[in-house]
Protein backbone atom coordinates (compact mmCIF):
# COMPACT_ATOMS: atom_id res chain seq x y z
CA UNK A 1 0.00 0.00 0.00
CA UNK A 2 2.87 1.79 -0.69
CA UNK A 3 1.46 4.42 -3.11
CA UNK A 4 -2.01 4.73 -1.29
CA UNK A 5 -2.39 8.00 0.89
CA UNK A 6 -5.20 8.37 3.24
CA UNK A 7 -6.75 11.42 4.35
CA UNK A 8 -7.21 11.19 7.55
CA UNK A 9 -8.01 15.37 7.97
CA UNK A 10 -10.97 15.36 11.11
CA UNK A 11 -12.65 17.62 8.56
CA UNK A 12 -12.80 14.91 5.74
CA UNK A 13 -13.87 12.24 7.58
CA UNK A 14 -16.23 14.07 9.67
CA UNK A 15 -18.18 14.84 5.56
CA UNK A 16 -17.46 12.04 4.25
CA UNK A 17 -19.65 10.13 7.44
CA UNK A 18 -22.32 12.59 6.75
CA UNK A 19 -22.19 11.61 3.02
CA UNK A 20 -22.96 8.46 3.79
CA UNK A 21 -25.90 8.56 5.31
CA UNK A 22 -28.49 6.93 3.11
CA UNK A 23 -31.34 10.24 3.98
CA UNK A 24 -28.52 12.34 3.41
CA UNK A 25 -30.46 14.70 0.22
CA UNK A 26 -29.39 15.84 -2.97
CA UNK A 27 -28.16 19.10 -2.13
CA UNK A 28 -26.69 18.02 1.15
CA UNK A 29 -24.84 14.87 -0.72
CA UNK A 30 -23.72 17.82 -3.45
CA UNK A 31 -22.01 20.33 -0.86
CA UNK A 32 -20.53 18.05 1.35
CA UNK A 33 -18.91 16.55 -2.28
CA UNK A 34 -17.56 20.02 -2.66
CA UNK A 35 -16.33 20.36 0.30
CA UNK A 36 -14.61 17.42 0.61
CA UNK A 37 -13.35 17.64 -2.48
CA UNK A 38 -11.36 21.03 -2.30
CA UNK A 39 -10.11 19.45 0.96
CA UNK A 40 -8.44 16.35 -0.83
CA UNK A 41 -7.02 19.02 -3.34
CA UNK A 42 -4.73 20.45 -0.74
CA UNK A 43 -3.18 17.03 -0.32
CA UNK A 44 -2.96 15.62 -3.89
CA UNK A 45 -1.13 19.53 -4.44
CA UNK A 46 1.26 19.13 -2.24
CA UNK A 47 4.23 18.64 -4.46
CA UNK A 48 3.20 20.55 -6.79
CA UNK A 49 6.18 22.33 -8.28
CA UNK A 50 6.86 26.48 -7.28
CA UNK A 51 8.19 28.55 -9.21
CA UNK A 52 10.33 32.03 -8.09
CA UNK A 53 8.54 35.67 -9.37
CA UNK A 54 9.33 38.87 -8.47
CA UNK A 55 6.62 40.69 -6.71
CA UNK A 56 6.05 44.25 -5.26
CA UNK A 57 5.20 44.82 -2.12
CA UNK A 58 3.10 48.38 -0.78
CA UNK A 59 6.73 48.42 0.53
CA UNK A 60 9.41 46.71 -1.21
CA UNK A 61 10.24 43.65 -4.05
CA UNK A 62 10.76 40.03 -3.55
CA UNK A 63 11.04 36.83 -4.54
CA UNK A 64 7.86 34.80 -4.17
CA UNK A 65 6.87 31.25 -5.10
CA UNK A 66 3.57 30.85 -7.42
CA UNK A 67 2.21 27.23 -8.94
CA UNK A 68 1.33 27.07 -12.96
CA UNK A 69 -2.02 25.78 -12.24
CA UNK A 70 -1.94 25.30 -16.13
CA UNK A 71 0.22 22.08 -15.97
CA UNK A 72 -2.14 20.46 -14.04
CA UNK A 73 -5.53 18.91 -15.41
CA UNK A 74 -8.06 17.22 -13.64
CA UNK A 75 -9.54 14.22 -15.71
CA UNK A 76 -13.10 13.51 -14.90
CA UNK A 77 -14.45 9.91 -15.00
CA UNK A 78 -18.05 10.72 -16.20
CA UNK A 79 -20.35 11.22 -15.07
CA UNK A 80 -19.39 10.82 -11.17
CA UNK A 81 -16.19 12.40 -11.55
CA UNK A 82 -17.86 15.50 -12.25
CA UNK A 83 -18.88 16.05 -8.97
CA UNK A 84 -15.34 16.06 -7.27
CA UNK A 85 -14.28 18.98 -10.33
CA UNK A 86 -16.15 21.59 -8.55
CA UNK A 87 -13.96 21.69 -5.64
CA UNK A 88 -11.02 20.82 -6.78
CA UNK A 89 -11.08 23.81 -8.80
CA UNK A 90 -12.10 26.18 -6.17
CA UNK A 91 -8.36 25.35 -4.95
CA UNK A 92 -6.42 25.21 -8.34
CA UNK A 93 -8.73 27.44 -10.60
CA UNK A 94 -5.92 27.60 -13.55
CA UNK A 95 -6.07 23.87 -14.16
CA UNK A 96 -7.13 22.61 -17.51
CA UNK A 97 -9.81 19.80 -17.25
CA UNK A 98 -9.97 16.51 -19.39
CA UNK A 99 -13.45 14.09 -19.55
CA UNK A 100 -13.19 10.33 -19.98
CA UNK A 101 -16.67 8.71 -20.83
CA UNK A 102 -16.44 5.21 -19.35
CA UNK A 103 -19.51 3.47 -18.19
CA UNK A 104 -19.59 -0.34 -17.16
CA UNK A 105 -21.35 -3.36 -18.77
CA UNK A 106 -23.89 -4.50 -16.03
CA UNK A 107 -22.71 -8.51 -17.01
CA UNK A 108 -19.26 -8.07 -17.21
CA UNK A 109 -18.39 -5.23 -14.94
CA UNK A 110 -16.09 -3.94 -17.67
CA UNK A 111 -15.78 -0.22 -18.83
CA UNK A 112 -16.52 0.75 -22.39
CA UNK A 113 -15.24 4.12 -23.63
CA UNK A 114 -17.61 6.35 -25.05
CA UNK A 115 -16.15 9.77 -24.45
CA UNK A 116 -12.62 10.99 -24.51
CA UNK A 117 -11.31 15.21 -24.68
CA UNK A 118 -7.70 16.21 -23.37
CA UNK A 119 -6.40 19.51 -23.66
CA UNK A 120 -3.18 19.96 -25.81
CA UNK A 121 0.10 19.04 -25.28
CA UNK A 122 -0.42 16.78 -22.49
CA UNK A 123 3.35 15.22 -22.57
CA UNK A 124 4.05 18.58 -20.39
CA UNK A 125 0.98 17.83 -17.92
CA UNK A 126 0.29 16.22 -14.85
CA UNK A 127 -2.78 14.52 -14.44
CA UNK A 128 -5.23 14.01 -11.53
CA UNK A 129 -7.91 11.80 -12.47
CA UNK A 130 -11.14 11.68 -10.20
CA UNK A 131 -13.62 9.24 -9.83
CA UNK A 132 -15.36 9.00 -6.65
CA UNK A 133 -15.24 5.63 -6.12
CA UNK A 134 -12.34 2.89 -7.08
CA UNK A 135 -14.18 -0.06 -6.75
CA UNK A 136 -13.19 -2.51 -9.12
CA UNK A 137 -10.41 -0.86 -10.40
CA UNK A 138 -11.70 -1.52 -14.03
CA UNK A 139 -12.68 2.33 -15.17
CA UNK A 140 -9.46 3.56 -13.23
CA UNK A 141 -7.21 1.03 -14.90
CA UNK A 142 -8.92 1.66 -18.60
CA UNK A 143 -8.91 5.33 -18.23
CA UNK A 144 -5.04 5.61 -17.23
CA UNK A 145 -4.58 2.95 -19.68
CA UNK A 146 -5.45 5.65 -22.23
CA UNK A 147 -3.91 8.30 -20.50
CA UNK A 148 -0.49 6.80 -20.48
CA UNK A 149 -0.40 6.64 -24.27
CA UNK A 150 -0.30 10.69 -24.28
CA UNK A 151 2.55 10.01 -21.98
CA UNK A 152 1.75 12.98 -19.40
CA UNK A 153 4.47 13.61 -17.02
CA UNK A 154 2.41 12.15 -14.00
CA UNK A 155 -0.58 10.72 -13.21
CA UNK A 156 -2.54 10.31 -9.46
CA UNK A 157 -5.96 8.87 -8.95
CA UNK A 158 -8.37 10.70 -6.36
CA UNK A 159 -11.25 9.07 -5.05
CA UNK A 160 -13.69 9.55 -1.98
CA UNK A 161 -13.76 5.49 -1.19
CA UNK A 162 -11.98 2.47 -1.75
CA UNK A 163 -11.76 -0.55 -0.49
CA UNK A 164 -8.87 -3.58 -0.77
CA UNK A 165 -10.08 -5.18 -4.17
CA UNK A 166 -10.16 -1.95 -5.87
CA UNK A 167 -6.22 -0.97 -4.73
CA UNK A 168 -5.11 -3.96 -5.62
CA UNK A 169 -6.60 -3.96 -8.94
CA UNK A 170 -5.06 -0.62 -9.63
CA UNK A 171 -1.92 -0.75 -8.12
CA UNK A 172 -1.78 -4.37 -9.87
CA UNK A 173 -1.92 -2.52 -12.97
CA UNK A 174 -0.39 0.42 -12.36
CA UNK A 175 1.95 0.98 -9.55
CA UNK A 176 3.41 4.05 -10.30
CA UNK A 177 -0.25 5.87 -10.12
CA UNK A 178 -0.68 7.48 -6.59
CA UNK A 179 -3.59 6.83 -5.29
CA UNK A 180 -5.72 9.23 -2.79
CA UNK A 181 -8.76 8.73 -1.00
CA UNK A 182 -10.62 9.37 2.01
CA UNK A 183 -11.49 6.06 3.41
CA UNK A 184 -10.82 2.30 2.32
CA UNK A 185 -13.63 0.49 3.11
CA UNK A 186 -14.26 -3.49 3.96
CA UNK A 187 -14.95 -5.14 0.39
CA UNK A 188 -16.85 -5.02 -2.22
CA UNK A 189 -20.27 -6.70 -3.16
CA UNK A 190 -21.07 -9.20 -6.21
CA UNK A 191 -22.61 -6.18 -8.02
CA UNK A 192 -19.33 -3.87 -7.81
CA UNK A 193 -20.32 -2.17 -5.06
CA UNK A 194 -18.19 -0.88 -1.99
CA UNK A 195 -19.63 -2.05 1.31
CA UNK A 196 -20.46 -0.24 3.27
CA UNK A 197 -20.00 2.43 0.70
CA UNK A 198 -22.13 5.50 0.31
CA UNK A 199 -24.27 3.85 -3.02
CA UNK A 200 -24.31 4.85 -6.52
CA UNK A 201 -22.29 7.90 -6.49
CA UNK A 202 -24.02 9.02 -9.46
CA UNK A 203 -27.01 8.91 -8.66
CA UNK A 204 -26.31 10.34 -5.27
CA UNK A 205 -24.64 13.77 -6.80
CA UNK A 206 -27.14 14.35 -9.69
CA UNK A 207 -30.50 13.19 -8.07
CA UNK A 208 -30.94 10.11 -10.35
CA UNK A 209 -33.02 7.67 -8.04
N1 LIG B 1 -19.67 2.97 -8.06
C1 LIG B 1 -20.51 3.56 -7.17
O1 LIG B 1 -21.12 4.59 -7.47
N2 LIG B 1 -20.63 3.01 -5.95
C2 LIG B 1 -19.98 1.90 -5.59
O2 LIG B 1 -20.13 1.44 -4.45
C3 LIG B 1 -19.12 1.29 -6.53
C4 LIG B 1 -18.99 1.85 -7.76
Amino acid sequence: MSNVHLIDHPLVQHKLTLMRRKDASTNTFRTLLNELSSLMAYEVTRDMLLQDVEVETPLETMTGKVIDGKKLVFVSILRAGNGILEGMLSVVPGARVGHVGLYRDPQTLQPVEYYFKMPQEMEARDIVIVDPMLATGNSAIAAVDRLKKLKPKSIKFVCLLTCPEGIAALQKAHPDVAIYTAAIDRQLNEHGYILPGLGDAGDRIFGTK
